[in-house]
């Protein structure tokens, strides 16, 4: 059976490496791997995470490949970075996520890889200053949150979120459950385009967010791994720039894998702010040392890439008219999937790649085997999985699993 979380194997006792017990995989790599080894031609993989355009393919970016032409051809040396990676990197993305705050000298980024790299970064720190705070995650949240924190033996609680039936966001039993916090603990909130529901907080839920965490002196750690999927650049980073108004003490784990199409390249940073200048700059050799122990420095290709990118007015330009085009597509399908009948109109009020459907288990099981239409056993499915010409077709077989 496919369970969300992947299964932590207990440690073997007997010593050498043929006494380790199996592990179970990871349930979306295993949806994955279901869905590429069936052979009906017309099976639908809406269970991946990446983005595909109306010809269901994930190309390279056309100014990303101008990027790496320009690297490629300019690039003179592959010397050590250091554990800061690429900082002209973190300093070009440090206006696009931070906005208005980006000149505050409390805050300090990082180049990591990817934004799960962020995430375990962010963790590590929290570890190392609070060994006993405990990180409220939301329900559901995304999957790899959970390994990423029980790396770190922080203690994992859960807050309510998504209410299925209208699928939109039990906001008074989100602040309800983060009533039980402590000063220290760690609130993980996603920027925008929550992932897997889709149901993002609104500018007002936002603010009471921002003042709730503050007043309680709770830790607020953004994770923000769409920003430019949903409404736009500075609208999806709206909550979490309101957070930084707010608080003292912020973490921001950001990823370029998706509004880069860099998915494997790795490109993501993680951002600090502390109640100091000073304190910032010793948390940050705090995070270069937990960086050095797990991956030594971060991957050079990617972020050199979106570096180049974001250091040229024209290629920037480029980008953008690319990232808009994106999220054009998400919700030009979010549009049309809503439309399509009243019990899926809820999509289209809804945010970035993810939504989950409301279907029972059983109900996705019957669309993998009858319809080859694949999505995690929870309902979830990327929006943007399938090309144009299958949409009619998986609509009509969702909406059949829905009338059974
Ligand atoms: C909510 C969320 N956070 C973080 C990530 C990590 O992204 P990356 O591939 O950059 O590690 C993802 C990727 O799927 C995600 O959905």
């Amino acid at each position: 059976m496919l369970s969300e979380t992947q299964a932590t194997a207990p440690r073997t006792t007997t010593g050498g490496l043929a006494g380790l017990p199996p592990v179970t995989s990871d349930s979306l790599l295993a949806l994955i791997a279901m869905a590429n080894a069936d052979p009906r031609p017309d099976k639908i993989d809406v269970g991946v995470g990446v983005f595909r355009d109306a010809a269901g393919q994930t190309p390279i970016l056309k100014v990303m490949k101008k990027a790496e032409r320009i690297l490629l051809e300019t690039q003179s040396t592959k010397a050590y970075l250091g554990s800061a990676g690429d900082k002209r990197f973190a300093e070009l993305i440090r206006p696009i996520l931070l906005g208005p705050h980006a000149d505050d000298e409390r805050i300090a980024g990082v180049q990591t890889p990817g934004g799960c790299g962020a995430l375990r970064l962010g963790f590590e720190l929290i570890a190392t200053a609070n060994p006993n705070a405990r990180v409220f995650v939301s329900t559901p949240t995304w999957p790899n949150h959970r390994p990423l924190i029980r790396g770190t033996r922080l203690e994992i609680i859960e807050y309510p979120y998504y209410d299925r039936d209208s699928g939109t966001v039990r906001f008074e039993e989100m602040i309800e459950g983060l009533g039980s916090a402590r000063e220290g603990d760690v609130v993980l909130l996603h920027g925008c385009c929550h992932n897997p529901t889709g149901a993002d907080l609104n500018d007002e839920q936002w603010g009471e967010v921002a003042r709730f965490v503050a007043e309680r002196r709770l830790l607020p750690f953004v994770d923000i791994a769409y920003q430019g999927f949903g409404r736009g650049l500075d609208e999806d980073a709206a909550g979490l720039r309101g957070l930084l108004a707010a608080c003292d003490d912020v973490l921001v784990a950001q990823s370029c894998d998706k509004n880069f199409s860099v998915y494997r390249d790795r490109v993501g940073s993680l951002f600090v702010k502390s109640g100091s200048a000073d304190a910032t700059a010793r948390a940050m050799a705090h995070v270069f040392q937990r960086a050095r122990e797990m991956w030594s420095m971060p991957p050079d290709h990617g972020a050199a890439a979106v570096r180049i990118i974001l250091d040229d007015p024209q290629l920037s330009a480029d980008w953008l008219v690319e990232l808009d085009a994106m999220r054009d597509r998400i919700n030009a399908v979010r549009r049309r999937i809503a439309a399509a009948d009243p019990r899926l109109a809820f999509i289209g009020t809804q945010f970035g790649m993810f939504s989950m459907l409301p279907l029972r288990r059983e109900q996705v099981l019957a669309l993998r085997e009858r319809d080859a239409i694949y999505m995690a056993d929870s309902g979830r499915f990327n929006i943007v999985g399938m090309a144009d010409h299958s949409i009619d077709r998986f609509v009509a077989a969702v909406v059949e699993a829905l009338d059974g």
